[in-house]
């Protein structure tokens, strides 16, 4: 009996897509494809991150929780969760792309209910976070995001 609690829970895990590290799988066939451009972070990815991302995750006191999106390191470190949010090179592993794709359940970014104020990526510009990310998620020294014009 025992044994099949067991086997039945280890398949239900499966089904749900848990593997036994606890983080979660994503499917990753429902990710943009990378844009097959070279990208540049300033005149590419800057402006999206300050416009839909970086009044919670760098102006203060707005910000909201512990995921700073500053500068490269920030960024890569990732906040509360012990995951990186950023790997370089590899985007369709990198949880900051599983988020901006609504992936990840409860994290979907920006956030579903703030969409009025927080525009969603479209997949063009998700298809250039991840090329980015792909292209060695180069940024260069001593460039910060700034606060976006609203
Ligand atoms: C309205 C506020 C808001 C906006 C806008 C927003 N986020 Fe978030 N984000 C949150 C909150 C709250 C959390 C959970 C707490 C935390 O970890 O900071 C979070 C968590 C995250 C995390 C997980 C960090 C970790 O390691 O725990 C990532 C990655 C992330 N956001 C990326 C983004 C990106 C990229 C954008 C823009 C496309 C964005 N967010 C826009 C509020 C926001």
């Amino acid at each position: 009996m025992i044994k099949k609690i067991l086997s039945t829970t280890a398949v239900a895990m499966l089904v749900c897509g848990l593997n036994l590290n606890g983080a979660e799988e994503v499917d990753t066939s429902k990710l943009p494809a990378p844009s097959d451009k070279k990208v540049d972070f300033v005149k590419d990815i800057k402006p999206l991150f300050e416009k839909s991302c970086f009044n919670c995750h760098g102006v203060k006191p707005r910000a909201k929780g512990k995921y700073f999106m500053n500068n490269r390191e920030k960024a890569i470190a990732g906040g509360s969760s012990d995951e990186k949010a950023i790997i370089a090179g590899k985007s369709a592993k990198s949880p900051l792309v599983h988020m901006v794709t609504d992936l990840v359940e409860e994290m979907e970014m920006p956030p579903i209910d703030k969409r009025e104020k927080y525009k969603a990526l479209t997949k063009k510009q998700i298809g250039l976070v991840r090329a980015w990310i792909d292209q060695g998620a180069k940024w260069p020294a001593g460039v910060e995001l700034q606060k976006a014009a609203q």
